[in-house]
């Protein structure tokens, strides 16, 4: 899909194109109701900015999209709860799958293949919990960060307790573990590729291969949301705000 949806492009459409617009969808709390429902009608249903939910749809499935930060009307602490909800399926539909498929696919006594010293079961353990680590620094740091930030913007006394918080030049949002996160889920494939030996093919294994290849896609896009959207938009709210304490 390379075209720029707009608010009277049909959702059922845009599903029918990319499948994964359906969880992306699902984060905002939107439910399967869809019929020849617009962008715009859904959002409005669910109470949700449309221009917010564009500018995220759109880099979320388009390479190519820029978005104009300087137009973005919306508080970036407005993405949180759809980042945290995207967290949360990460952990529990990836994860989860992967751990189980990994678990039925190397069983000793029922399973069809062969993880030479542990290999794949090991880096998963591993980039799991370096995931949760990232997902954990984020919610516990860098989200009440941005939170407190898109509240010193509505009024003086959120202004002066974000000052109190995190003094006049800010925190620093880190986001230098993001490329190493997507490229691990690639390693992850390679791995699997190369070093599995199987007695017999099965739906495990192909589910296996699926699921890390939809996983790899939809992270790579979380992540674009957060180092296009996310952060440039927290960045002009500092810089807007180190004007106005330097005019104070
Ligand atoms: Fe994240
Ligand atoms: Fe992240």
């Amino acid at each position: 899909m390379t075209n720029i949806v707009t608010a009277a492009d049909k959702m059922a459409e845009l599903i029918e194109q990319d499948s994964l617009i359906l969880p992306f969808a699902g984060r905002f709390g939107i439910l399967m109701s869809f019929r020849d429902k617009s962008i715009e009608t859904v959002c409005r249903e669910y109470d949700i900015d449309v221009s917010m939910f564009l500018c995220l749809l759109n880099t979320y499935i388009n390479r190519a999209y820029s978005p104009e930060i300087s137009e973005c009307r919306f508080m970036p602490s407005d993405l949180i709860p759809f980042l945290k909800n995207s967290h949360d399926y990460f952990l529990e539909a990836y994860f989860g799958e992967l751990g189980a498929l990994l678990a039925r696919i190397f069983d000793s006594r029922t399973g069809s293949c062969h993880d030479d010293d542990n290999l794949i079961i090991g880096f998963f353990e591993t980039y799991k919990r370096e995931m949760m680590t990232h997902f954990e620094s984020e919610e516990k740091e860098t989200f009440p960060y941005i939170a407190s930030l898109s509240a010193a913007t509505m009024s003086d006394a959120g202004r002066e307790r974000h000052r109190a918080l995190y003094g006049e030049s800010g925190k620093e949002i880190l986001n230098d573990t993001h490329y190493e996160l997507e490229m691990k889920i690639s390693d992850l494939k390679s791995l699997i590729i190369r070093y599995v030996t199987c007695k017999h093919m099965s739906a495990d294994i192909y589910n296996l291969m699926f699921t890390a290849a939809r996983f790899e896609r939809d992270m790579h896009n979380h992540i674009q949301i957060e180092e296009r959207v996310l952060i440039p938009i927290a960045r002009m709210i500092e810089k807007r705000l180190k004007n106005t304490y330097a005019q104070q």
